[in-house]
């Protein structure tokens, strides 16, 4: 008997790279976090959050810390918990939190976001909110981690093991989680949200099967990668949510395949970086926020006068987009609110197939860790 694989192929699953076979998984991981926490058409985090009514609306701020792309997770988190609950959200990197003396009290809830539970800074971040007597909820895809047990409570994301450096189901997991946690403290604290949860539950369950579809889709976002592999700069844009899906992409992009990115809210463009855009550089375009599907629209015009190579993501119907593109990638239609979910797998995806086009190790990039236990 002659053995032709080793342990590490067969925990890839059929798969090349880690990263790739955590891409696919995320309709899973997405289905696993939802599990059991919706009941009777309400949200039900009950059993893993210690809020009640009254504590509920002694909140006065909340604070998302987190780090890499956690801290992506939260740029969205604070959007969606603003817009569920109307309390203010301020979001930080954790290694910058405790050294600006920020304004915690017991009237503040501090959300940690941290796929391994281990980071240094997110920790030190959650002490310093629990010193100054916060509330600290832990986001968390591991059981038992640091963070999860200093915690007051916790939400883990039902990810499983992420291997690969670059993180793609925690995240996607970790958005799930915020939803969640929006919805539930909407329906504690009675806000408007509450009379539409019902429509907004059936959006959030339709998140694993469309995510499917944009999988589905991979095809062709390895064919627009081959015209991005050869430059050393491009630009993500976007607004609203999708400016922190864009920071997510660009993150992703420069992690494992080396290419220089920077992720701009679109409307600040003008103010500098529109100097940087010049014959055929790749400008990547998320349009798919409707509320500023027009603005949006207009920027990439001004990118496009410039001689930018547009790749536009947009939802599905949307084909206006086309006239002002040179590619286009559609989503699935979805609530505004849940479109970072289906519209950073492309981008993953982009990021996985620049790499593996520029014969780079996916799993491993260079100088990266995947979890940062020193400050
Ligand atoms: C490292 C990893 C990133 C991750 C960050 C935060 O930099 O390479 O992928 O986002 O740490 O990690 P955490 O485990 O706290 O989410």
């Amino acid at each position: 008997l002659r053995v032709t694989w080793d342990m590490e192929t067969a925990e890839k699953g059929g798969f090349d790279h880690f990263m790739l076979k955590e891409i696919y998984e995320q309709p899973k991981a997405i289905r696993d976090t939802l599990a059991g926490r919706i009941k009777d058409g309400l949200v039900d985090l009950s059993q893993e959050v210690g809020l009640t009514a009254e504590s509920a609306k002694q909140i006065n701020k909340i604070h998302f810390v987190a780090c890499g792309t956690a801290y992506h997770a939260g740029l969205v988190g604070k959007t969606v918990l603003e817009q569920l609950t109307r309390i203010p959200v301020e979001i930080d990197v954790a290694s910058e939190y405790r050294y600006r003396n920020p304004i915690i009290d017991e009237h503040t809830l501090v959300v940690v976001v941290s796929q391994s539970g281990e980071t240094a800074d997110t920790l030190a971040a959650l002490r310093e909110a629990k010193k100054h007597g916060a509330r600290v909820l832990a986001i968390t895809n591991v059981v038992g981690s640091s963070v999860s047990r200093e915690a007051d409570d916790v939400i883990v994301t039902w990810a499983g093991p992420e291997i690969a450096v670059a993180s793609t189901k925690a995240y996607t997991s970790q958005l799930i989680a915020i939803y969640l946690l929006g919805m539930y403290m909407a329906q504690l604290l009675e806000t408007s949200v509450v009379a539409s949860i019902g429509n907004l539950l059936d959006e959030l369950q339709s998140l694993p099967e469309k995510t499917e579809e944009v999988l589905g889709q991979a095809d062709k976002i390895a064919e627009f990668t081959k015209s991005i592999v050869h430059h050393e700069h491009l630009f993500f844009l976007g607004r609203g949510m999708d400016y922190a899906v864009a920071l997510e992409g660009s993150l992703k992009l420069k992690e494992i395949s080396y290419i220089h990115s920077e992720a701009y809210a679109a409307g600040e463009l003008k103010h500098g970086t529109l100097a940087l855009i010049e014959e055929g550089i790749p400008v990547i375009s998320l349009a798919t926020q409707h509320a500023v599907f027009e603005k949006m629209v207009s920027n990439i015009q001004e990118v496009k006068a410039r001689g930018a190579h547009v790749l536009g993501l947009a939802s599905e119907g949307d084909t206006e987009l086309l006239k002002s593109v040179d590619e286009v990638m559609y989503i699935p239609t979805i609530h505004d609110l849940f479109a970072p979910v289906l519209a950073v797998v492309p981008l993953q995806l982009l990021a996985y197939y620049a790499c593996v086009e520029r014969g780079y190790d996916v799993d491993k990039p260079r100088n990266l860790a995947k979890s940062v236990t020193v400050e």
